[in-house]
């Protein structure tokens, strides 16, 4: 369909590069299973060649996710291709992507290689990864910095060389949308060949243009995006899906154009992309920020309570977003926490998670009056990633003040064995973390921790977010508790537990990847 645009989601690959951003493979394939239901077309499930974890996450989403097609990245060479391939052969749908830098300086600095054997290579590359893979997208990497000349060179040669799709990246985020389009058409005028191929587009956000170029590239021609959830991605990230998705939605008189994505999901994904990276969404971001639908002057609120549509565009239901209800507290039974459970979507929980979870309910309703979706949609998605828990938190005590010195006991069992260990600090989170690595016996690097309220009011679950490297591995842990200091410990633990299993799995380390 001409007015059709597909939407490649990158999170899992572009989004994962970001700073401080490590997903283990459970965590991808949860996450994947999301993006099937949000109704991505494509989604890029890793760089194989980038870890032995990053292979086995897309091995693991191309047997299990079905719908959309699986695309594995691979640099144009034929070793990342093959290791592409192997991760994705049992796809539904497989595509391998493969890459190399077309612009001048790129080219001298980066790959330190002439032109023409750029050329030749890209060439020679997408005919081998086309031998192995019916579908294959090429990407001239720093497409828009690239002379337009040598750029329709390249694109001419991999479309007679067999590939399906050719992105055009503007990969540091220089480029304008007047700029961009007229980029796009110049592709569309000038290169033979390129009505038989998808003309696709990967923005980056440096410059906060990266929703406004892909759009002005699909009014140029353009009929797949690249995108990611919240924006994530390398440096200031990627074009946000949400964003992309929710304009072409909300100005179908203007664009005309339509895509497969559920919006009602974009919440739901939003929410458990930023709880499983730790990257909170920024109350201002647009679509999925918590400010978003909130009417807070008084001549707002009049007007939307005479007319919504006098100051919202777009509704909250449309992305999924319901007002957060006082739902149930400690006298509800488990019928009524099961009913609320499949309102709010959780619709695939085994009968194990949901009896956790109506326990973890129980312990938060007698500790907290109303119990808000808020919150049973924290707990749910504190369930969803089960990795083994090594190390357990028994209990732990504190005693701080601003006159003295803040000092913590924990009781921690590891496997049968319990281990109590005190330690002074800086404030109580710095006394119980101190603790908890002295129980452990690790040299641990805490790299950040956060917390925040779930909800609102007095008795609101905190949720704490701590991230942690090893060996240049980052871990990001979370924790909720009515208690923040017991949220911080929690999540503390989490991460190391994520570290504990991460070396079990990689005894000699992870990262497989050597310059090209
Ligand atoms: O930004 C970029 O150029 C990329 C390519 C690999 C498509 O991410
Ligand atoms: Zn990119």
């Amino acid at each position: 369909m001409a007015n059709q645009i597909a939407i490649f989601d990158t999170t899992l690959r572009d989004g994962e590069q970001s700073p401080g951003i490590s997903l283990n493979m459970h965590e991808k394939l949860e996450i994947a299973k999301q993006l099937e239901k949000l109704g991505v077309d494509a989604m890029e499930a890793g760089f194989p060649i980038s870890s032995k974890g990053d292979f086995e996450g897309v091995r693991a989403i191309a047997q299990q996710v079905r719908k959309p097609i699986i695309t594995a990245l691979a640099r144009a060479v034929p070793k990342d291709i093959d290791r592409a391939w192997e991760a994705i052969q049992e796809a539904a749908k497989p595509r391998i992507h493969t890459f190399i830098a077309t612009s001048d300086i790129h080219m001298k600095y980066k790959l330190r290689m002439e032109p023409e054997e750029v050329l030749k290579r890209a060439a020679d590359m997408v005919a081998y990864a086309k031998s192995l893979c019916p579908q294959v997208e090429f990407s001239p990497e720093d497409g828009s910095r690239s002379r337009p000349e040598f750029l329709y060179q390249v694109l001419e040669a991999v479309i007679r060389a067999g590939a399906d799709v050719l992105n055009i990246p503007d990969t540091v985020g220089y480029s304008t949308p007047e700029e961009f389009g007229a980029l796009i058409r110049g592709i569309q005028k000038n290169v033979k060949g390129i009505d038989n191929v998808v003309l696709s587009v990967h923005c980056h956000n440096d410059l906060g243009l990266a929703v406004a170029n892909s759009l002005a590239a699909i009014e140029n021609g353009a009929r797949q995006v690249e995108c990611t959830i919240n924006g994530l991605g390398e440096r200031a990230g990627n074009a946000a899906l949400e964003e992309l998705v929710m304009a072409l939605r909300t100005r179908k008189d203007f664009y005309d154009f339509n895509t497969n994505i559920e919006t009602e999901q974009i919440y739901r994904t939003s929410s458990l992309i930023s709880s499983l990276t730790g990257v909170h969404v920024q109350p201002n971001k647009a679509i999925v920020g918590a400010n978003a639908f909130a009417h807070e002057s008084g001549i707002h609120q009049h007007g939307i309570m005479t007319n919504r549509e006098t100051y919202e565009i777009m509704t909250p239901e449309s992305i999924g977003l319901k007002k957060s209800q006082m739902v149930l507290g400690k006298h509800s039974g488990r019928h009524a926490f099961e009913e609320r459970l499949q309102e709010l979507g959780f619709h695939q929980l085994s009968v194990e998670e949901i009896n956790e979870a109506f326990q973890k309910f129980k312990d938060l309703a007698d500790k907290k009056k109303y119990v808000m979706d808020s919150d049973i949609e924290a707990l749910i998605s504190s369930e969803l990633i089960q990795i083994p828990e090594t190390l357990q938190l028994d209990y732990f005590h504190i005693t701080s003040g601003n006159s003295l010195i803040s000092t913590s006991t924990v009781r921690i069992s590891r496997e049968g064995q319990v281990v109590e260990e005190a330690a002074c600090g800086d404030g109580p989170i710095d006394a119980i973390f101190h603790a908890v690595e002295r129980a452990t016996g690790l040299e641990i690097t805490l790299k950040d921790y956060r917390i925040r309220a779930i909800t609102s009011g007095k008795d609101a679950l905190g949720e704490g977010t701590v991230t942690i490297e090893k060996n240049k591995r980052i871990y990001v842990g979370r924790g909720i508790s009515t208690d923040i200091i017991e949220a911080s410990a929690k999540a503390y633990i989490n991460a190391i537990n994520k570290m504990l299993y991460d070396m079990k799995e990689y005894p000699n380390g992870d990262a497989t990847i050597e310059a090209m």
